[in-house]
């Protein structure tokens, strides 16, 4: 399997200008990809055409630009649509990311929650998506339970199931961790919410750019990811509601482009995504995004999670070998993220000592403090693959993270 040409990574390089450049003198080794990803040429092009060609507010003009800014806006949207496998492009929203996504769904899902009710979130959920649920709990009088993790930083399933009851409105889970990597059993969990009849939210933000995902067969109610986990610019994300949600659910900004007819006394807005993309929407973002998702699906998102797992392997492999490694969460399921801590030292001090050496990995709680207690630890460094990562990386990674541990022992 190791010596399997699955896609060419160096050819793929070459679409992206900044893994040729260094840092500290050193060739980049990006490593940090569950933060952000790097911008292939492709989707920086296709931001520039609609600037230089097409630029123009979306769904008001009758002129030629304006007609050409939203056929590009909508065509976006049906990209999204047919890479998450959706039923209708009526049920991608665009937002700023997966942060505002779960702040939409918990403010207008928020008005069908009830004091006494209770929302099932994990222990190890991003902020985002721990938040946004702990808010309303409080507003409306809710309980937010946890589902805990076991020591292998999997969720406790047999936990999960005493927790559902009727008074379960809503379970709202990531189905990859940002922090570790873990793939958790969204499909088993989903079946178990939709017996109940309990809707299910999926933060889709480190699962997107690895996995294929597929929301009819997961039948999630809401899905969420962010645009620059996966190839695309900042500032671009995504909510797939279902399509009874989108009719049940009220806006959750008011304001220009929502509506049908406004008066004094009323108004009736427009059916359907655009009811929650109020004011002027991010048309270069969605446009970068639509770039971005064909540009992964040339490569193939099979051959993607396929490449990526050997990465995951290879590297996981070496940590293990390397005794001051303390690894997290290190199951089968998994997606291309290693988090790791070096005995007796602090994840900042190490993560500096790689940065010097050009190795970009991120050091801290990477927004899951709630998983850093159960974990007991106050961070961990964070290694996060690409398609765009290669062996050779991994070995060079290698040898500067033994020579950083030298240097503080
Ligand atoms: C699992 C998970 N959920 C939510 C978020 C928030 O994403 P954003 O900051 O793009 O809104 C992140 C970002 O790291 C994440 O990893």
């Amino acid at each position: 399997m190791l010596g399997t040409p699955l896609l060419d990574a160096e050819k793929i390089r070459n679409d992206f200008p900044i893994l040729q450049t260094q840092v500290n003198g050193k060739p980049l080794i990006y490593f940090d990809n569950g933060a952000t990803t790097q911008k292939p040429q492709s989707v920086l092009d296709a931001i520039l055409h609609y600037y230089t060609q097409h630029n123009s507010n979306i769904h008001r003009g009758v002129h030629s630009l304006s007609q050409k800014a939203t056929e590009q806006y909508e065509q976006a949207r049906a990209t999204v649509q047919k890479h998450i496998k959706a039923a209708s492009p009526n049920e991608i929203i665009f937002t700023r990311g997966t942060t505002e996504s779960i702040n939409l769904v918990a403010h207008s899902f928020g008005s069908f929650i009830f004091e006494g009710d209770e929302i099932i979130i994990s222990a190890m959920e991003h902020h985002s998506n721990i938040l946004p649920w702990q808010v309303l709990c409080q507003q409306k009088k809710a309980h937010l339970k946890i589902i805990p993790i076991q020591a292998s930083a999997t969720l406790c399933l047999d936990t999960f199931k005493t927790l559902v009851s009727e008074k379960t409105k809503l379970i709202a889970l990531t189905q990859v961790s940002n922090t570790t990597g873990v793939v958790n059993e969204i499909e088993h969990i989903i079946r178990i919410a939709k017996q109940k009849n309990i809707p299910v939210l999926i933060d889709g933000a480190q699962a997107v750019p690895h996995i294929a995902v597929d929301v009819q067969k997961l039948d999630c109610d809401f899905y969420c990811f962010s645009g620059h986990k996966i190839y695309a610019p900042t500032g671009i994300g995504v909510l797939y509601a279902k399509q009874n949600w989108v009719e049940k659910l009220s806006p959750y900004q008011t304001g220009g482009g929502i509506i049908k007819t406004v008066s004094f006394e009323h108004t009736e807005y427009v059916s359907g995504a655009l009811k929650f993309e109020a004011g002027t929407p991010n048309i270069e973002g969605a446009i970068g995004l639509a770039a971005a998702l064909n540009y992964v699906n040339q490569i193939g998102m099979h051959a993607i999670f396929l490449y990526e797992s050997r990465l995951l392997q290879y590297a996981t492999e070496k940590l293990r070998a390397i005794p001051e490694v303390l690894l997290y969460g290190d199951v089968p399921h998994k997606a291309a993220v290693l988090s790791f801590n070096i005995k007796n030292n602090h994840p900042f001090d190490v993560g500096t000592l790689l940065d010097r050496q050009g190795v970009a990995v991120r050091t801290g709680h990477h927004c899951t403090q709630p998983l850093m207690q159960c974990l007991g630890v106050p961070g961990t460094i964070r290694a996060s693959f690409s398609f765009y990562n290669t062996l050779q990386e991994v070995d060079f990674f290698v040898t500067a993270l033994k020579k950083a541990i030298k240097m503080l022992s």
